[in-house]
């Protein structure tokens, strides 16, 4: 079985800027706050006639242009997001409709904050099983329009954005030269604790407590979450599931060149690096500019950290994101 490699990268972020100071104007915060207890300074806002697929479509069109791969040769198209253009259909079937990728089938997987991390496992089975040859994975999240904009306790956080990956079968001779290791997807660990669900939700909007003007009135159609409890459980699971990854392969913490994470709070990261002993300089960091942008903010970062000319064939990449449910992962990738 060939391995799964990541032939191209996109990402898009609106063009819209609210700062830290913006959102002094909003809630009773300061910018010392943001950046002293989260590290981010600004972040994206989509404009009005802008939705989750309308996100997704930008940052897969650069994907595929890096790939070399038109929208009608693609077989899947994975998106990870909990923010979609409506409950259904899928913001992956709309995606579908705007590349014009008729040959693909489509779907969303929900898993919040590690949905793209969740999508990039699930399309890999398909690829290395010879299933499909060309999938498209995209991590595209509205979060400003999820959260409540009364709530300082969340609304400082969160960001819009898209990020989305092109996947293919490597060839089966394509071993990095230094180590003739395969390069591609060497591993993927996902890991669910559905008993922790009330730390973060959005209450209503569903089968449980549909949308009625009552709930509106009650802000429950908005994006609920215990911080402090979401951090501690955050620390300890990355840590768990990045070491289990690696150990999959045989590796360890030492071995990575790179850390591609989602970003949701600085401190969460430098606590989860110093654990795995992994240099913080490794780990490609962009929350100050973007905030958390849930699923996108992975393949953002693996977009950005690539164009940047960070990474090198045969790097090994730690990817980790964790999430609402608690969803989280790990993966690891030799570029
Ligand atoms: O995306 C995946 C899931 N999400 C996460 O991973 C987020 C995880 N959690 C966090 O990043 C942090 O817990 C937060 C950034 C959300 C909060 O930071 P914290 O250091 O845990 O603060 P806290 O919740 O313990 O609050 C400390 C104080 C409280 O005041 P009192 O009770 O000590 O007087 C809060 O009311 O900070 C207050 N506070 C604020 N103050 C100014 C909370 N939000 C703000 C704010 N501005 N925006």
């Amino acid at each position: 079985m060939s391995r799964t490699q990541i032939l191209g990268t996109g990402s898009y972020a609106p063009a819209r800027v609210l700062t830290n100071q913006d959102l002094e104007q909003l809630v009773d915060t300061s910018d010392t706050w943001i950046r002293e207890r989260t590290g981010i300074q600004e972040r994206r806002q989509a404009a009005p006639d802008e939705a989750t697929s309308d996100l997704a479509v930008q940052a897969s069109l650069h994907a595929l242009q890096m790939a070399g791969v038109a929208p009608e040769d693609l077989d899947l198209i994975v998106v990870g997001t909990v923010t979609p253009d409506m409950p259904m259909p899928s913001c992956a079937a709309l995606v579908q409709a705007k590349l014009g990728a008729r040959r693909a089938f489509a779907f969303d997987v929900s898993a919040a904050c590690a949905g793209a991390l969740y999508a990039l496992s699930v399309a890999d089975q398909f690829v290395r099983t010879g299933q499909v040859k060309r999938a498209l994975v995209v991590g595209a999240e509205l979060l400003t329009r999820a959260v409540d904009w009364s709530d300082r306790n969340t609304c400082v956080l969160f960001g819009d954005g898209a990020g989305a990956m092109v996947l293919g079968p490597g060839p089966a001779s394509d071993d990095s030269p230094e180590t003739m290791a395969p390069r591609g997807i060497l591993s993927t660990c996902l890991r669910t604790e559905g008993s922790m669900a009330d730390l973060l939700c959005i209450p209503a909007g569903g089968s449980r407590t549909p949308v009625t003007a009552d709930n509106v009135d009650a802000n429950l159609h908005k994006l609920k979450m215990n911080g402090k409890e979401v951090f501690r459980f955050a620390v300890r699971a990355l840590v768990e599931s990045t070491q289990a990854s690696l150990g999959a392969h045989g590796m360890h913490p030492g071995q990575v060149d790179h850390v591609i994470a989602h970003q949701a709070n600085l401190r969460i990261l430098e606590a989860v690096l110093q654990r795995l002993e992994i240099p913080r300089e490794k780990c490609w960091l962009n929350l100050h500019k973007y905030g958390n942008t849930s699923s996108a903010s992975l393949p953002m970062s693996l977009d950005e950290a690539q164009r940047a000319g960070r990474l090198k064939r045969g790097d090994v990449i730690a990817m980790m994101a964790i999430g609402a449910g608690m969803a989280w992962g790990s993966a690891v990738v030799r570029w």
